[in-house]
């Protein structure tokens, strides 16, 4: 396989200020692996989900089941860690338009409640089951009592009702076993899949929440899980651990006042991981208490950028605004096609020294040139190669940003496994609804 690497080398920090920095990751490393040796009774325990066989196998089963039934669309009703991995590796896989590529099945997601986007859907649909197509819904939801994805789940599963009397058969629940959502699966004879307890939404991805619909898309699963396995273990030892040195520099930084942590990926398809770290991130360390229970308000401030589409927009402040960004690059070294620029003589004049240039090339030195940029402002970034987009690639930057986050959390004294204020507005909101 090949390993996606991660370099530190323009982080701007001094070797002694890291070393002294990554004592104080000496117990998390030991938690982990500890936590490593056991299966999921550990709130760590997500960091076994890419080597445990049985989930996998399942996950294959149910997705052989419904396959069988030669659905034109999947619908994934979720939100936050419900779909957001989900969408990360879809996207990073099989492209941002896999829609309109021709696929076998076809993918739509459902998170919020907003009237327009499930009109779309169902008219999307809607088609498709008249002309006795079958589709596929997956409700995930981990607590499985959350407004948006009962909402929408009902809405679908509805519309399945209308036009196919095997409806069941196509209508797969992902939840801890034990919610209510489960309950209500049983009873109505639909398709259950679990997420383990101690394994939190954001964490999640390499549960069924993403392995299922994923393998229903034909990503492989167990390339993606070959690939989290492979940097879980990177990530578990002493030294050369990329999860910790990436925690190691983003802390340093932020202890100096770097309050902002922007991904830039430099692959259009790689724009939803981005947006799927900003909740890794945000919910994991932006916390008002700290493990004691003092009032810290602690928090980094993700933000996601793409390359080069946002060069034309955000690079004028990332290079000349405030210092109080730390900037993670994320590069591909090889593209899934080769395209070249025509070698026109025409256009030699609108822009000179790109006609005959494959794009590779071109990224490439938009790429540099933006590192160059960044270092001579003295603007500290690190750098995250991608040997491709390939499942084993995308596991392994996956699981390299989960673990990253566990010591992450264990360096800025919060708990990285907790949403306390996101449960806040839930019960308010479901206080006003009660009304
Ligand atoms: O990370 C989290 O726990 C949250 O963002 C949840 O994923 C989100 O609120 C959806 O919750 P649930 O999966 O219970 O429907």
């Amino acid at each position: 396989m090949k390993p996606v690497t991660f370099s530190y080398d323009n982080a701007l920090l001094g070797k002694t200020e890291l070393e002294k920095t990554a004592k104080k990751l000496e117990s998390e490393l030991k938690a982990l692996n500890r936590a490593a040796r056991g299966k999921y009774e550990d709130d760590r325990a997500s960091i076994n989900l890419p080597v445990d066989a049985e989930f996998s196998r399942k996950v294959r089963g149910v997705a052989r089941r419904v396959s069988a039934l030669k659905p034109e669309y999947l619908v994934v009703a979720g939100i936050g860690g419900s779909n957001l991995g989900t969408i990360a590796v879809q996207e990073a896989v099989l492209g941002k338009l896999h829609n309109q590529l021709g696929p076998k099945v076809k993918v739509l997601y459902a998170d919020t409640v907003d009237a327009d986007s499930m009109t779309a859907i169902k008219k999307i649909i809607e088609p498709a089951l008249r002309k006795g197509r079958a589709v596929v819904l997956n409700g995930v939801s981990k607590s499985g009592g959350t407004a948006e994805t009962i909402a929408n789940f009902e809405v679908l599963v509805s519309l399945l009702k209308k036009h196919r009397r095997d409806y069941r058969k196509c209508v797969v629940v992902t939840t801890d076993k034990g919610s209510r959502f489960w309950s209500l699966a049983e009873k109505e004879g639909f398709a259950t899949l679990e997420v383990p307890g101690k394994v939190g939404g954001r964490y999640s991805m390499f549960s069924p929440v993403g392995l299922f619909p994923l393998a229903v898309l034909g990503v492989s699963v167990d390339k993606l899980l070959k690939g989290a396995a492979n940097m879980r273990k990177r990530c578990l030892q002493r030294r050369s651990n990329p999860a910790m040195e990436s925690a190691l520099t983003i802390y340093s930084h932020q202890k100096k006042g770097k309050n902002i942590h922007d991904l830039f990926v430099f692959a259009n398809d790689l724009e939803s991981v981005g947006k799927w770290y900003r909740q890794l991130m945000g919910e994991s360390v932006g916390k008002e208490k700290d493990r004691k229970g003092k009032k810290v308000f602690a928090g980094i401030t993700p933000t996601v950028s793409v390359g080069s589409t946002d060069l034309h927009s955000m690079a004028q402040l990332y290079l000349g605004g405030p210092f109080d960004k730390f900037t993670t690059f994320v590069r591909l070294e090889q593209f899934n096609n080769s395209i070249k620029v025509p070698a026109l003589k025409e256009y030699d004049e609108l822009v000179n020294d790109i006609q005959g240039v494959p794009y590779r090339q071109l990224m490439g030195a938009i790429v540099l040139g933006v590192q160059r940029a960044f270092k001579k402002g003295k603007r500290p970034f690190c750098e995250i190669v991608l040997p491709d987009k390939s499942e084993e690639s995308i596991g392994q930057l996956l699981q390299l940003k989960m673990m990253e986050m566990m010591f992450l959390g264990a360096l800025m004294n919060v708990n990285p496994f907790d949403q306390p204020n996101v449960e806040a507005y839930k019960r308010e909101t479901k206080k006003i609804l009660e009304k």
